[in-house]
């Protein structure tokens, strides 16, 4: 029995916890924590737990409570303080996205990882969905041929007022608006589907709509790997609709989530064939269609995998690697917005922007906050529009 620890008991620890009791026979919550504990003890209420409740995860850690994993669903800039303390005390670590608000806390984190010798894995929980899962296998079977162009909107939606909490708004706390908090999503998405780091980044940042923040609230990126391949990466938190997704233009067709295939043929002109590749677009239609529905999706498919991990002594499928490859890109777009210049990966450890002293030394002001509210009443939130 997996003995779990929530640290951070806002929205999204909502999804641990349903996730966490999918699996009764595999683990059990024993603590929760929170700055604010009136809100851990709504939660352990809510669910009718028997746990210990803190206001201070150093205190938890003290407490001689028996932990084996915490979850770290604090706002992003405690991640590494909370799972860098949490793994020295011997405990696996499970850390909301994104990982980090720089990649030497990524660094530290990995280091801690590997000192103490426990696991730590990073949420990405849209890897463990059906769209998702069966695009990169289909990408992975080769039948489109390689990526020609990467095309990323990571379109989302948020009102005026999202970025008056307490936390949010700030390159301090949040890290960064939506290229890194909403974004990061469909950057690891992008990794996982590529396998392998652009060379180069390009990036233009704006805040057009929430003027109650410093962060950009709209971003552009282009992107570019080594064999000459392109991405591009919206990120945005003004996109009316939402409507998100992943294009992949391949050599020999187009698919996507949500799922659509195209693929051209050429005539003797170099025309396309009005019918397209017909014989191809069955064969990928097929493919797809025979791919078998994962069992859990989301938060419960990743937490599914990572109890798996720790009970057969395996790796999650997103590690610390991962999360840190993903804060990679987002920094390069960072970088090349505020400098208005190209940047080039991997970033060295002696750049500025390697720190987040640096990041926020450099970082584009748009606004200033001047509103804090320090919790929301309306609690529901939504996690993106994947078809
Ligand atoms: N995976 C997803 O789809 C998804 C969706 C939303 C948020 N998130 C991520 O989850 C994290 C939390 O976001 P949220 O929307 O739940 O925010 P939230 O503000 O609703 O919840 C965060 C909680 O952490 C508590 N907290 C803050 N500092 C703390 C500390 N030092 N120790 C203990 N508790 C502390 C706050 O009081 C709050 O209750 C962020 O990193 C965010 O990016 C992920």
């Amino acid at each position: 029995m997996i003995r779990v620890a929530i640290v951070g008991t806002g929205n999204i620890a909502h999804m641990h916890m349903e996730g966490l009791l999918t699996f009764p026979e595999r683990c059990k919550v024993v603590a929760l924590c929170d700055i604010y504990p009136e809100k851990a003890e709504a939660m352990k209420k809510k669910y009718g737990l028997d746990c210990e409740v803190f206001n201070d995860h150093r205190a938890m850690l003290a407490s001689g409570v028996n932990i084996d994993l915490v979850h770290v669903c604090t706002p992003p800039y405690v991640h590494c303080e909370i799972a860098v303390n949490s793994m020295n005390a011997g405990c696996n670590v499970v850390v909301e996205k994104p990982m980090a608000t720089c990649l030497a806390e990524c660094d530290e984190m990995l280091e801690a990882e590997e000192r103490n010798h426990v696991t730590m894995a990073c949420i990405a929980q849209n890897r463990f969905r059906n769209s998702i899962y069966k695009l990169k296998k289909t990408a992975d079977s080769g039948l489109a041929g390689k990526i020609c162009l990467a095309q990323v909107e990571s379109a989302w939606w948020r009102g005026h007022c999202y970025y008056d909490l307490w936390w949010r708004g700030t390159w301090e706390k949040e890290g960064g608006g939506p290229t890194l908090n909403h974004a990061v999503h469909h950057i690891d998405m992008l990794n996982w589907l590529e396998g392998r780091l652009p060379k180069e980044v390009m990036a233009l940042l704006t805040n057009v709509m929430h003027d109650n923040a410093e962060v950009e609230d709209l971003s552009l990126a282009c992107l570019r790997y080594e064999d000459g391949s392109l991405a591009q990466i919206t990120s945005s938190v003004v996109h009316h609709g939402e409507e998100q997704g992943i294009t992949l233009q391949c050599a020999d067709a187009r698919i996507s989530a949500p799922w659509e295939v195209k693929a051209e043929v050429s005539q003797g002109n170099g025309f396309p064939k009005p019918e397209g590749n017909a014989e191809l677009i069955e064969k990928l239609e097929t493919y797809y269609r025979e791919i078998p529905d994962l069992v859990y999706e989301g938060h419960t498919g990743e937490i599914d995998d990572v109890l798996t991990a720790l009970e057969t002594g395996g790796r999650p499928l997103i590690t610390g690697v991962d999360g840190k490859r993903t804060v990679e890109v987002i920094t390069a777009i960072y970088l090349s917005g505020f400098s208005g210049q190209k940047v080039m990966l991997p970033i060295q450890k002696e750049d500025p922007g390697y720190t987040f002293e640096g990041i926020l030394k450099n970082a584009v002001h748009f606004y200033e906050k001047t509103t804090s509210v320090e919790n929301f009443e309306e609690e529901k939130i939504t996690l993106g529009n994947y078809q």
